[in-house]
């Protein structure tokens, strides 16, 4: 029986845990036995994995993932629930996840409002749902099915999207607010996916953002994509885009503090550079909590950090958008 204080507290400011940094992470961990402080703890407050990485028993991955698990906050993302997919949810692989959940005391779990594949073929990729009455009654059954076996809220993601159907009944706000509230799940609202689906869409983001219902949104996603012009790529493998910056401000403004993380899965920089994108985003929140949306601070302190990106990382600047 799930209660009824719907939120998980908020986490604060994370990252997605990659292998790239696990060394840098394990390094600036307290050692075992030693009074002494290790000061090289990176200002991050929470990391977020990504489940499929770490269901083979043994193996790297794993272990650091137990040792990092000990000092930090976990929450688990996943791609493979295919949550829309007409087939039987796989029993073993939720089996797996609850274990792994419980394993290092991970606070929620995630996946995303899509289908991924049909009748035993995986499309490796995450794929939109038709909008439609019909597309809502099965996946809020599907959920209502993984939140009572793990016993927990689970939260769902909007994905980004390419393509449309011309059965839908609905905006995809409409269909995501009406999932949550008929499955009594959380939302993981991906700002950057809302940014890219409505350039291909050709939407108001400030639409959808705003109509999301704030007691269900328990976390944000922020990350980069490339932009082609008449159409956006989510590619997770550049610097979040002043756009979808400006976006997040209106998100705070809106949703109050919400549990923050940057998704990096390709052309992963230095630990270093993404402190500095998480920094911003911490600077970004206390602007506007103190004295509300104000474009030109936003855009301000946005500028300070992209500028140093670049000097950086050159080969990212001509893709910001
Ligand atoms: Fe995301």
């Amino acid at each position: 029986m799930m209660d009824n204080n719907k939120k998980y507290q908020s986490m604060g400011f994370g990252l997605g845990l990659r292998k790239e940094h696990y060394q840098d992470v394990i390094d600036s961990l307290p050692v075992a036995g030693s009074l002494a402080e290790n000061n090289s703890r990176p200002n991050v407050d929470w990391f977020e994995i990504l489940t499929e990485n770490y269901l083979v028993a043994g193996g790297k991955p794993l272990y650091f993932l137990d040792k990092i698990a000990e000092h930090y906050p976990m929450a688990m993302h996943g791609v493979s629930m295919n949550i829309g997919n007409t087939g039987a949810l796989d029993k073993d692989y939720l089996k797996q996840v609850k274990t792994l959940k419980n394993r290092i005391n991970a606070h929620w779990l995630s996946d995303h409002l899509c289908w991924t594949g049909t009748n035993g073929t995986n499309a490796h990729d995450l794929l939109p749902l038709p909008y439609t009455e019909e597309a809502i009654n099965h996946v809020v059954e599907r959920i209502s099915q993984v939140q009572d076996f793990l016993g927990d809220r689970m939260l769902i993601e909007n994905v980004s999207s390419y393509v449309s159907y011309k059965q839908s009944e609905m905006t995809e706000w409409e269909f995501l607010s009406e999932i949550a509230h008929r499955a009594d799940c959380l939302l993981l609202l991906d700002i950057n996916n809302i940014y890219v689906s409505a350039i291909n869409h050709e939407f108001n983001p400030l639409d959808y953002l705003l109509s999301v219902p704030k007691e269900r949104v328990q976390q944000f996603h922020l990350a980069g994509h490339s932009d082609y012009g008449d159409y956006v790529i989510d590619t997770h493998d550049m610097p979040v885009c002043d756009a979808v910056w400006s976006l997040y401000a209106k998100a705070v403004e809106h949703f109050g503090d919400v549990t923050f993380m940057i998704e990096r899965d390709d052309n992963i920089p230095p630990l270093e550079t993404l402190l500095m994108e998480l920094n911003l985003a911490r600077e970004i929140s206390e602007q506007v909590k103190q004295t509300g949306y104000d474009a030109v601070q936003i855009e301000k302190k946005v500028q300070k950090i992209q500028s140093r990106l670049a000097y950086e990382f050159p080969q990212n600047q001509e893709m910001l958008v």
